[in-house]
Parts: structure tokens; sequence; C-alpha cells
């Protein structure tokens, strides 16, 4: 045949979505980039719910969906979308879904929700992104939003980690975006010097050590970064990470003058937890 056509991935499961992208960063992460619905729309920061299909139920010979909540990685212009993950070698999704190679099909729910939103908080000068973990996953994304650099005179992304390891997708994609020659001739002069980047590591040697929650408290990181420390009038947060990193730096905020903030009552932060499987 002289006019055969490319074979298609043909969707075999609801709301499925092609795998175009796979990296391991770690033992223990890995992120994925896989098609996108054209009918999705989503807001920077918003997570939706993906998973695969489960194992057959013996009793009613029927699989079932094992689906998880995931920040969204891209940024809400990119045809593809992007997600970070943790691999639990136990865990019911992530042990499968470590193992997925470009081609493969995964679920996505496509309905966006979430808090780590812009229209969550109120205009200011400053913005801190505070992560732990994979908590990094939903500020891949506002990272990459120009809205982000345009609302703000200044974006300060802390990410704090056990090992060195487990920053570099972080560190990648912060050098990605300093090389963005679209996003710096669209953002504008002094672009490059909005972005700051406070990466610290609390199990392994590394330039700057410790919990972001004790570098504050102590000063460290706003002596480091030379910026004042957070004031109401200022600076804006939005926090992901584990529970009692964000239990605690709610704390902080709010001994700084900050409120919580959500999509119906935009204030100072807004927090989310970091999904794990
Ligand atoms: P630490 O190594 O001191 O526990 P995890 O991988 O367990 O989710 O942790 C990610 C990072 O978050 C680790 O560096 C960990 O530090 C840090 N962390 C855990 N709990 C807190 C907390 N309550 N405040 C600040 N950082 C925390």
């Amino acid at each position: 045949m002289t006019d055969a056509q490319p074979i298609k991935a043909v969707p075999t499961l609801p709301d499925a979505q092609t795998v175009t992208f796979v990296q391991h960063w770690t033992d223990r992460l890995f992120s994925f980039r896989c098609t996108r619905p054209l009918t999705l729309r989503f807001r920077s920061g918003e997570f939706v719910m993906i998973g695969l299909m489960g194992d057959v139920d013996p009793k009613t010979g029927k699989q079932k969906p094992i689906l998880r909540a995931y920040s969204i990685a891209s940024p809400s212009w990119d045809e593809e979308l992007e997600f970070y993950s943790i691999k639990v070698p136990d865990g019911p999704l992530t042990s499968r879904l470590q193992n997925i190679r470009v081609g493969d099909q995964i679920i996505l729910r496509p309905k966006p929700v979430g808090t780590l939103v812009h229209d969550a908080i109120l205009p200011g000068k400053r913005l801190w992104f505070f992560a732990t973990g994979t908590g990094f996953a939903p500020f891949a994304s506002l990272l990459r939003e120009p809205q982000t650099y345009e609302d703000y005179d200044e974006v300060i992304i802390t990410h704090t980690c056990r090992e060195v390891g487990e920053l570099a997708y972080g560190a990648a994609l912060i050098d990605d975006i300093r090389q963005d020659e679209m996003l710096a001739e669209l953002m504008g002069e002094g672009f490059h010097e909005k972005l700051r980047y406070y990466p610290t590591t609390t199990r392994e040697q590394s330039p700057k050590m410790g919990r972001i929650t004790d570098l504050m408290r102590s000063g460290d990181v706003f002596r480091d970064l030379g910026v004042e420390p957070i004031h109401p009038d200022n600076d804006r947060a939005m926090v992901c990470g584990n529970l009692a990193f964000n239990l605690e730096i709610k704390d902080l905020l709010e001994g700084y003058g900050l409120h919580e903030g959500a999509n119906s009552d935009p204030r100072e932060y807004v927090v989310e937890k970091a999904f794990v499987d």
C-alpha cells in the first residue's frame, strides 16, 4: 500500500492519555509527560486525578482504576501535561506508574482543582514558593506561568529535600527557565533578576543545609537572599510539602501577620498538601 497512514495509539481506557516522555531523577523520583485533552483547561498550580487500571477483581471479574491526586507540573499554556512523582515500592499506584514508558496510556480525570493559584492570593510585591520533596510540582507549573512574573517584582522558590539528588528536577527546571529566551522576551528586561532559587538539604551535605522553617526562624534565608523578613504589606506565599512542614510553615506565616486564603476568599498565603501514594 502506498497511502499507508501512521498507526495512532488507540485509547482503550476511559479518559486515556498517551505518555510522551519519562525521566527518572533518582531511585525514588521520576517525572513524565503525556498528551493533553483539547478540552482540559486549568489554572497553573492546580491538580487532577490520574492513574492506571488495577488488577482484575477475582470476585467481579472487573478492573477498577487506581487514581491519585497529582499536581500538574506543566503550565496552563503547555500543549502537553507534566507530572512529578515519588516511587513508593509497595504504593498501589506509584509501584506501577514508575514503570510507564513512552506510548503507554494513563487515565486522567479532567477536573482540575486546587488552592495554589494566583486567584487565591491578594496582590503583593514578592511571591514566595515554599516546597519540600515532590511539593515542588505545582511550582514547576507556576514558575513557567508568565503571570507569576507579571504580578510580582520578585519570585523566590525554596525547596527542601533530604538529599541532593532530590533537588535535581527543580534545579534543572530553574536552569531551563533562566535559559528560556521566549519567556525572557515575553517578560522583558529584569526578568532574570526576579527569579530567586533557594535549595536546601537536611540529610546530605550541600551548599545550604537545614529545614527552611529553621532557616526562617534564624533569619538565615533572609540574610542569604538579602531581603527583608516576610511582611504582610509586601509578601505573599504558596506552600506545598509534607503535612508537618505545611503546619509548621503556616504557623510561621501567621506569625509574620499573613492569613490563609482560598479561591473564594483571597488572602496573603495558600497551602496544599504534596500528594503521595
Ligand atoms: P528532615 O530530613 O529534617 O525530616 P520527606 O522526604 O520526609 O517528605 O521530607 C522532605 C523534606 O522536608 C526533608 O528535608 C525534611 O527534613 C523536611 N521536613 C520534614 N518535616 C518538616 C517540618 N516540619 N518542617 C520543615 N521541614 C520539614
